[in-house]
């Protein structure tokens, strides 16, 4: 028997899904997110699973969806509209197959893999081959009449071609492309409206309009994806794969990548292909369906509560979620710039657990109108740094500002300057101590100088103390210096000085890089290193000998100047000369390179250092890095989440290597080897 806790939780399951309902399918305006939603449900099934006496007629287990609107006119479905079971793995997968076989008694079956739209399900009723009704699915059995608004979707025939039932009834999804969707939010910025967090969201509020000439307006387009019912059913074609081409063949538009899959590992390599460029379509996928092809089949199999059981949906990880913004706070950057960043109430995103969300500049914040106190959409894509899509705005709490960067630096206090023509927002007090330390650790960093054993805390440390007042101090440290620190033992003060004494013979884009210029990446540094040879003909160069070096514009010369006027920067360099640095780099040809003439594109994300790391890795070995594959690409390393670039590596025959492949040629080539 459950205990009163375990009730108490079942309720406030079935309180907090059924809110989520209601806000999704009646008020297109979620609060929660898909993955959250189905993490709620599946905890609600497993006490049901576990307790069935919790389970009651009410549970939103037990239906789908939430009552029509009364604005719409009612339709009934006769044949309920289902909904699907999900998994989330590839062992889930099998685990259904295997359910699947076992129920067909070991007889061989084949699938249909189907991309899942992230829309809004409806029933088109067509009498004499003219459609007379189009309903969304409402809670299954009875929907909303959208038949006016559904007339307005292009790609939904108004009369068929051929000979059809007399009457039947086709299912699909109404969905908004990603221009589709980028279109109305322009039109809604420029009136001044509040902006739709998603597709999903737009298509839904679009087609649920009570004046169709709104839902004329906008782009929406529908893929067909099942024969609902139909009168002489028997006379059409027996499987799934062939009804969805009878459909195409009087009129409907059914998705082209669809796709017919004799086994299990067909189906497997279909969904590994599209989780891997679903971003590169122009429309939102959530996961694969997949589908018993056998008619007859599915009928054997049957339905559980409105799950069929021969039908599944894969789902991708989710890289969206929402959480709370609970304030935003201000990082200084070693070039003094303002870094506004999101805290946020911990949240779930792919399997990561997300804090802290970039807000880039005021601009961004201001563009996005995100205000402290609301709920937000987070999402993690390909980079590391989890960003802010947008607020959600129903609920925005009561009293809740626009966001202003603070007038003065929160490190320092001195005022903060925004250069016009730049986002960012700066701190001009060179001597401020958040600049001071960012600065430091970046020029310690793995694509600087790299110095082993020096990290954050040692670099405040060195800071604090007064040990070093800039990075050139670094040289001058002394193990006695060290060795009286806190938590420092002789073993490690002689390690760093080992480390920071190691780093002087760094190739000298290592160094121009770590001195921390404004708009001098690791690739603006080799650009310049490469064109001007020494850091004496950099630092003598005028504006247009600097912006008549490929790649270099007039911003960043700009900076470059600015910062090798400044009387600081020069002793420091100096200082770093007398410490023997290098400052001047033999033409690269002259050195033993192993890579020399390779050319790396790193894409996607990898999972043992940054790619920056990875690019400064080949670099040292004499190769260029790329940012696009060409034919002129000799590896494109490919981490996860990769996108386009792998497949255009594919199809230009350019070799594509794992991080751990990419490792492993480092290795030999570091060894002696030849790259082929
Ligand atoms: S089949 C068993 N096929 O997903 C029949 N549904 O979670 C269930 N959906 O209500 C529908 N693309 O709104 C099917 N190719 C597809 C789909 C699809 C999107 C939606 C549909 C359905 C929901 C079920």
């Amino acid at each position: 028997m459950a205990d009163a806790s375990l009730k108490a939780r079942v309720q406030e399951l079935h309180r907090q899904l059924n809110e989520a309902n209601h806000r999704y399918y009646v008020l297109d305006a979620p609060a929660i997110s898909d993955a959250e939603y189905d993490r709620l449900m599946q905890e609600l099934r497993g006490l049901e699973a576990d307790h069935p006496e919790l389970l009651t007629g009410q549970s939103p287990t037990q239906r789908v969806g939430a009552a029509p609107v009364e604005a719409f006119g009612v339709v009934e479905h006769p044949v309920p509209l289902l909904s699907l079971g999900n998994v989330f793995s590839r062992e889930d997968l099998e685990a259904w197959h295997r359910r699947v076989s076992n129920l067909l008694d070991g007889r061989p079956f084949d699938l249909v893999c189907e991309l899942k739209m992230d829309g809004l399900a409806v029933a088109l009723v067509y009498e004499d081959g003219v459609l007379t009704t189009g309903a969304t699915r409402g809670d299954g059995v009875r929907g909303e009449n959208i038949t006016a608004n559904i007339r307005t979707i292009r790609s939904i025939p108004l009369r068929l071609e051929g000979t059809v039932p007399r009457r039947m009834e086709v299912r699909g999804e109404v969905y908004l492309s990603r221009p589709g969707f980028a279109k109305i939010n322009e039109e809604r910025a420029q009136q001044g409206l509040p902006l739709y967090a998603n597709p999903r969201n737009s298509a839904a509020g679009s087609l649920r309009q009570l004046d169709s000439r709104i839902t004329a307006s906008r782009p929406l387009d529908i893929f067909i994806y099942q024969l609902g019912w139909a009168e002489g059913e028997a006379a059409l074609p027996a499987t799934h794969w062939d009804r969805m081409a009878y459909l195409a063949s009087v009129g409907f538009r059914t998705n082209p990548l669809n796709r017919h899959c004799p086994a299990l590992a067909d189906v497997w390599a279909f969904v590994e292909e599209w989780g891997a460029k679903r971003h590169d379509l122009p429309y939102e996928t959530d996961g694969v369906v997949i589908k018993v092809n056998s008619l007859d089949y599915q009928g054997q199999l049957g339905t559980v509560g409105r799950e069929p059981r021969w039908a599944t949906a894969y789902k991708f990880p989710s890289v969206q979620a929402t959480t709370k913004l609970l304030a935003i706070d201000v990082n200084v950057g070693r070039t003094g710039s303002l870094n506004p960043f999101a805290v946020l109430e911990p949240v779930q995103v792919a399997g990561v657990t997300i804090r802290h969300a970039t807000l880039h500049n005021e601009e961004d914040i201001r563009r996005k109108d995100v205000r402290v106190g609301d709920t937000v959409i987070v999402q993690r894509a390909g980079e590391v740094i989890p960003e802010i899509v947008g607020p959600v705005l129903d609920l925005r709490p009561p009293g809740a500002e626009p966001y202003a960067l603070p007038a003065a630096c929160p490190e320092c206090g001195t005022a903060v300057v925004r250069p016009s023509g730049e986002a960012m927002t700066y701190c001009p007090n060179k001597a401020c101590p958040a600049q001071g330390l960012e600065l430091l650790k970046h020029f310690v960093s793995r694509g600087a100088l790299d110095i082993e054993g020096v990290g954050e805390s040692l670099c405040a440390v060195l800071l604090s103390q007064g040990l070093v007042r800039d990075v050139a101090d670094l040289y001058a440290l002394t193990t006695e210096q060290l060795e009286a620190l806190d938590r420092m033992g002789k073993k490690s003060a002689a390690n760093v000085v080992a480390a920071v004494q190691g780093s002087r013979d760094r190739p000298l884009a290592r160094l121009v890089f770590g001195l921390g210029v404004r708009h001098v990446g690791s690739e603006n540094a080799e650009l310049l290193v490469r064109h001007f040879g020494s850091l004496d003909a950099l630092m003598a160069a005028s504006e247009d000998e600097l912006t008549a070096v490929a790649g270099i514009g007039p911003k960043v010369a700009a900076s470059i100047i600015e910062y090798f006027e400044d009387q600081d920067n020069r002793r420091i360099i100096e200082k770093l000369r007398l410490a023997g640095l290098r400052m001047a780099e033999e033409a690269r040809e002259e050195r033993a390179m192993p890579l020399s003439g390779k050319e790396f594109v790193f894409t996607g994300r990898l999972e043992r250092f940054t790619r920056m790391t990875a690019e400064a890795m080949v670099k040292e070995l004499g190769a260029t890095t790329g940012s696009n594959v060409t034919r002129k690409t000799s590896y494109a390393v490919v981490g996860e989440d990769a996108g386009s670039k792998a497949e255009r590596a594919q199809q230009l025959k350019v070799p594509i290597l794992t991080e751990q492949e990419f490792l492993d040629l480092m290795e030999r080539v570091r060894a002696g080897e030849q790259p082929t």
